[in-house]
């Protein structure tokens, strides 16, 4: 089963992610044209961009288990994820910058200080700045084993982006505590001995 299902996505190649992935940007795009994104549309776009974030986010975390686990090889779709997540965030940021605060830099500094869950949506997205930067095979090929080194931030940008998240809930939904435990999960899953690869 697994095996054949490897064996399709084969013929996935990784570009397709990449157009599959600008799905939830029409989406977002569709549903601010047609009336449909809510009675506040700077917010319905600036949650929605978020949520798209994290799904990539998170999406990346599971490829490395899901082969530990299931066999299921995802790893080549692996860069075109974590670019996705790091897309759907600078877009997240950009709705906030230019849309909530009009480009007033002097609000966005105020604004800092007043929902100090911004400074840590920030801080995760300074942490994938590099992570993008260096998601080409020329990087790969200079950094050697500090790549891998290097892509370890990804662990503290999901931890901070999912903080932010928490955060800036008044009181946290189950939907909250649900994200907070599958990415806790999913770090858990990191550390060695705590997964045993499947014999099938
Ligand atoms: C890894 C980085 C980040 C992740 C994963 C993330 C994710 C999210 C999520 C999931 C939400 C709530 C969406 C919802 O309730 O449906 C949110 C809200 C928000 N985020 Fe981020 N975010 C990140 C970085 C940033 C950055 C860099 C900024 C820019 C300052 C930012 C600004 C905001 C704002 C303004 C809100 C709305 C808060 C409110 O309505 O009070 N985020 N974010």
């Amino acid at each position: 089963m697994i095996a054949r299902l490897n064996a399709t996505l084969r013929r996935l190649p990784p570009g397709a992610v990449y157009l599959l992935g600008l799905l939830p940007l029409a989406w977002i795009v569709w549903l601010t044209l047609s009336g449909g994104i809510g009675v506040d549309p700077v917010k319905g776009i600036e949650h929605r961009l978020g949520k798209v974030g994290l799904w990539f986010l998170a999406g990346g975390l599971t490829i490395t288990p899901l082969l530990r686990l299931t066999r299921l090889n995802l790893i080549r779709y692996r860069r075109a994820i974590g670019l996705l997540a790091f897309f759907y965030i600078a877009l997240h940021l950009v709705a906030w910058v230019w849309l909530d605060m009009g480009l007033l830099w002097r609000q966005a500094a105020s604004d800092l200080v007043k929902r100090p869950y911004l400074v840590l949506g920030i801080s995760a997205f300074a942490l994938l700045i590099p992570l993008a930067l260096t998601s080409n095979d020329a990087s790969v090929r200079r950094l050697r084993a500090g790549w891998r080194r290097l892509h370890r931030l990804v662990y503290p940008a999901v931890l901070l982006g999912v903080a932010h998240y928490l955060w800036q809930m008044k009181v946290i939904s189950p939907e909250g505590w649900t994200w907070a435990a599958a990415v806790a999960a999913l770090l858990a899953l990191r550390f060695p001995g705590l997964i045993r690869p499947s014999r099938g």
